[in-house]
């Protein structure tokens, strides 16, 4: 995710897309850039940091300036660097353009721009494809050249253009990534969300995928996917900016959980091949032979990203056929693992930053394993010191309860287990296969648990849980982590001591503590243990707890046996995880809000925890 503003009209530029640029940091913040339209060309200013860094370095040049575009990076392709920062401009500086989203083809059409047309690149990224390409196509019509350069193109994009031949012109096209256009009084705005547009109007048009849209400071024409000019209703925003950032959500972790379909569509993009059906990792280069004569793998993390770990193991060990030990960072190292060659580490970790899992990662190194870094931020630590990095492109987190970057963890890690166990043969293709399609449908899965009907169906529970001050979670098999994960989520923001347990375990103590009326959250997904995990439902039954199962559909024998049941989409049971926490995010977050907790920054906690 970033963040884009674009301006025409009679304001000072630059101070409208700084003050909106700042709005939007919440996008993405680790380098940003102004483009400006400036008697006859195109004036340029970007870097790392900040749009605060960038607003101490805008010299005069920047003022006395009514058009202009910019944009606040989170990076997916090429590290946080001045180069790297957008706006991209073609090699005659005569075309600027910032873009937000992920360009599937760059790697070829960059290397046809240099081969065939002569074109110099100064960036890693994929965005500035798209500006060498709009070079290419422009004969004196900018929105020409963007829908043919755009006909190359295979990815997502909220895209923002600008040409100093074409003064007060912006040009914008979406697929995938958000762009919204502002309509004001003798001015008119993009950007790719709304707290941006609120200081200068609430009348707004949100483009629809395929969409182009001409915007001058007196007039906005939208075209259609076929070139046609089309009416689009114009939406007034009611929202205040904070609602606004948050996407009209009442949190930022209400917002990150209804992001999960689209984190985890992002994340999948490009690494399952779209003929064959293959997973393909060759953002990795780690050699077949490297591969196969893997003896071991540990992974290691902290938290909730331990609790992806855990779930890693299962696959990993089932479809590659790689034995797995999983340790909490600040156990590993500690405990003088025993490293050998032959063994790879796994580090997970959505900051990058967490002291723990960087040093763990560190002795990993010094022993001589290669380590494989799987985080969500581009250019942290655990990514540049780790020799192999898988991102997870779930853009920014900001509640500290982490929901969508756990769950493109869990992503990234059957990916991963599907990767080598390919590249080792010993996964049937008929299972890839259908883990493969059970991957694809996961966006539209979640979105089926995420639906208005789904929630609403929770809240009664939460209200009656809000009431406890301890509630237990079960599960067996794959069905455990997701315990451990939603009894972490909802101790971390409702602050109810919630402990999690193998079903099988609760005779061997913690039944001691089930009295009439206790809250347990089963999660029954797996058909291989569901007749011992109905067992071990009995035996809270018994003592009068009170049930909720989290099961798939058709699981009836589990509905009859509970007090109350969340039915999941069935999918292949080894995918279940990935559906099943989302309705223990949702209980803690709706039993968090009936408790009058913070939820985004609960008490004693931090995003990410850089100290011992
Ligand atoms: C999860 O909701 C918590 N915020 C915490 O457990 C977190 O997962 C842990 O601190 C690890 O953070 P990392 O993924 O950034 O390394």
């Amino acid at each position: 995710m970033c963040g884009i503003v674009g301006y025409t009209g009679k304001k000072e530029a630059c101070a409208v897309i700084i003050d909106g640029l700042k709005k939007l940091e919440y996008r993405g913040y680790d380098s940003a850039g102004v483009a400006l339209q400036k008697n006859g060309r195109l004036v340029i200013a970007k870097g790392a940091g900040s749009v605060a860094d960038l607003e101490a370095k805008l010299g005069d040049q920047f003022k006395a300036v009514t058009v202009g575009i910019g944009h606040t990076r989170w990076a997916t392709h090429g590290r946080p660097t001045d180069e790297n920062a957008h706006p991209h401009s073609s090699c005659n500086d005569e075309i600027a353009l910032v873009h937000n989203g992920i360009i599937e083809n760059y790697r070829s059409l960059r290397q046809w721009l240099i081969d065939e047309k002569g074109h110099k690149f100064h960036s890693e990224t994929d965005t500035e494809v798209l500006a060498h390409l709009v070079e290419e196509y422009y004969a004196g019509d900018l929105l020409a050249a963007v829908r043919m350069s755009l006909a190359m193109v295979e990815g997502s994009y909220g895209l923002v253009v600008l040409s100093s031949h074409e003064p007060g012109r912006i040009i914008c096209a979406r697929q995938d990534s958000p762009l919204i256009i502002g309509l004001g009084e003798g001015e008119n705005l993009v950007a790719s969300d709304i707290p941006a547009l609120l200081a200068h109007t609430r009348r707004t048009i949100i483009l629809e995928d395929g969409e182009l849209a001409s915007i001058t400071a007196q007039k906005v024409d939208i075209y259609n996917a076929d070139g046609c000019l089309i009416e689009r209703e114009v939406f007034t925003v009611t929202w205040d900016i904070e609602a606004a950032e948050k996407g009209g959500y009442d949190h930022f972790m209400l917002k990150e959980i209804m992001e999960q379909p689209a984190a985890v569509k992002e994340t999948m993009r490009q690494r399952i091949d779209t003929t064959t059906g293959k997973v393909n990792l060759s953002e990795l280069d780690f050699t077949a032979k490297e591969l196969s004569s893997l003896e071991k793998i540990h992974i290691v993390a902290c938290g909730t990203a331990y609790h992806a770990g855990l779930l890693g193991k299962a696959v990993i060990e089932k479809l590659a056929g790689i034995p797995v030990e999983v340790d909490v960072a600040s156990e590993f190292r500690y405990r003088q693992p025993l490293l050998k060659e032959k063994q790879l580490v796994i580090v997970i970790s959505q900051s990058g930053e967490t002291a723990d899992t960087l040093a763990a990662l560190r002795l990993a190194r010094q022993k001589g394993l290669k380590v494989l870094a799987i985080t969500n931020v581009v250019g942290s630590s655990v990514s540049r010191e780790a020799d192999q990095v898988l991102y997870t492109w779930a853009g920014p987190e900001i509640a500290v309860a982490s929901t969508k970057a756990y769950l493109t963890q869990l992503v990234a890690l059957y990916l991963v287990a599907l990767y080598l166990g390919e590249t080792r043969g010993s996964i049937e293709p008929e299972l890839a296969a259908e883990i493969v399609s059970g991957l694809k449908s996961l966006p539209g899965h979640l979105k089926t648990i995420l639906s208005e009907e789904s929630l609403s169906s929770l809240r009664p529970y939460c209200d009656h849980l809000a009431k406890w001050e301890s509630a237990f979670f079960v599960g067996r098999n794959l069905d455990y982590p997701v315990a451990l994960e939603g009894a972490l989520k909802l101790k971390e923001i409702s602050y109810i001591h919630a402990e999690a347990y193998p079903a099988g375990e609760l005779k061997h103590g913690p039944l001691a503590l089930i009295v009439r009326g206790i809250p347990v959250i089963a999660i029954a997904t797996q058909k291989a243990v569901l007749d011992k995990t109905l067992s071990n439902i009995h035996e809270v039954n018994a003592r009068d707890g009170a049930v909720f199962a989290i099961t798939q559909e058709g699981f009836e024998d589990v509905a009859r046996q509970v007090d109350s049941v969340f039915y999941l989409p069935s999918i292949n049971d080894i995918l279940a995880p990935v559906l099943s926490v989302v309705p223990t995010q949702l209980i803690a977050y709706y039993t968090a809000l009936a408790r009058g907790c913070s939820i985004d920054k609960p008490r004693n906690l931090a995003k990410s925890v850089t100290v011992e």
